[in-house]
């Protein structure tokens, strides 16, 4: 299959070539498209053969379910049952947003969408493109990330490119994302439950609508005997190719351990890959050295995170070594992601 790249001008001159994109959605094939967080991988949501392509696409496992994608609230009608109080209260405040709510789902939304339940998770993007998109089709897009399963999120378009070139149809290049990890879930299904942390964090969802609680997996860590209400969350996931290590303490014995832990690994022959800050840079002496953003705004960490996985899988390097983050308010979906792309692998100094 050959895989069309399509660039996204935010102007009327997209509109062909979002024609062209509504087509392929009708005809059962898939988009990848950028939204505020990551590029989905988009598919009619009530057309099952199209959505078993994503999961062939993805190499994904077909208990985990795909997040619907909306461009206007009236399509909720087709996809749920009935919306509770305070999952319309958090519609009104954080949507088009980086905000997933789960809810039960009516009988026409396919099982093969809802990796088998009876809930469905839905979102509406806060992203021109993504909008544009979604109007153009007119029904619900069932989309995961647009990353090979396991891998980090795609938040530029090559990186759709680098895994989905000749499985898919086409990609929707709208640039770089703005936000770089996947949104917040909540369960609205009984009592507020967080499945997995993301830019609008629990403080900002209680704000709104009382008590928000955290899928217990999320705070200590998983253990392998627990099962997270969010199956995607129980897989090895956002994961580079080496072997990541995070290492966690007062910053100057971080740094000295991974400047200790770097020239060990260098002597033994390791190509060594390290995650510095603005702050911090100056002090490596040994190993690629990438600097993911500013300590002193956690959104520059966020976004970047991703790109640098994949540039240090691009440099084959064999081991990273990456300090750790804040985990306060955004912090927690930075760490989470981290954490996972570890591996549980973590040194505390
Ligand atoms: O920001 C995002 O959410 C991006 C963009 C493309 O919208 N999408 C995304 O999709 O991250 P994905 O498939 O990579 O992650 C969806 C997560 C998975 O962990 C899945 O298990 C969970 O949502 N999920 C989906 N439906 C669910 C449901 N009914 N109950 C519990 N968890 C659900
Ligand atoms: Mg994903």
């Amino acid at each position: 299959m050959k895989t069309i790249l399509g660039k996204l001008n935010g102007i009327e001159a997209d509109r062909e070539l979002l024609q062209q994109a509504a087509q392929i959605i009708k005809r059962g094939g898939l988009v990848a498209f950028p939204t505020e967080t990551v590029y989905g991988l988009g598919a009619d949501g009530f057309n099952e053969e199209a959505a078993k392509k994503i999961y062939a696409a993805k190499g994904r496992p077909s208990d985990n379910p795909l997040i619907l994608h909306i461009a206007e609230e009236n399509q909720l009608k087709q996809i749920v049952k009935k919306i509770p109080e305070k999952a319309k209260k958090l519609m009104e405040s954080f949507w088009p947003g980086p905000l997933t709510i789960i809810l039960e789902k009516k009988e026409n939304v396919p099982y093969t969408t809802t990796g088998g339940l009876d809930t469905v998770a839905i979102r509406m993007p806060n992203h021109l493109g993504a909008l544009s998109f979604l109007k153009a089709v007119q029904t619900p897009i069932a989309a995961p990330s647009a990353n090979t399963s396991g891998r980090p999120s795609p938040t530029k378009a090559e990186h759709v490119l680098e895994d989905m070139q000749g499985k898919i149809d086409m990609i929707l290049d709208g640039g770089e994302v703005g936000i770089g990890i996947e949104s917040t879930i909540i369960d609205m299904t009984s009592v507020p439950m967080i499945l997995r942390p993301g830019f609008i964090t629990q403080e900002m969802l209680e704000e709104k609508i009382g008590d928000v609680f955290l899928d217990p997996t999320l705070q200590n860590g998983l253990q392998e005997k627990e099962r997270p209400k969010a199956p995607g969350m129980k897989y090895r996931h956002y994961a580079p190719k080496a072997d990541l290590t995070i290492i966690e303490g007062e910053l100057s014995r971080v740094i000295d351990q991974i400047n200790r832990l770097t020239a060990q690994k260098v002597s033994e022959g390791k190509k060594v890959g390290i995650i510095a800050t603005e702050e911090t840079k100056k002090f490596y002496r040994d190993g690629m050295i990438k600097v993911i953003g500013t300590r002193k705004k956690e959104e520059t960490i966020a976004k970047h995170l991703y790109s640098i996985l994949r540039e240090f899988d691009e440099a084959e390097i064999d081991v990273i070594f990456s300090e750790a983050f804040s985990e306060k308010a955004f912090g927690q979906a930075i760490m989470n992601r981290l954490i996972k792309a570890a591996g549980h692998h973590k040194i505390i100094v």
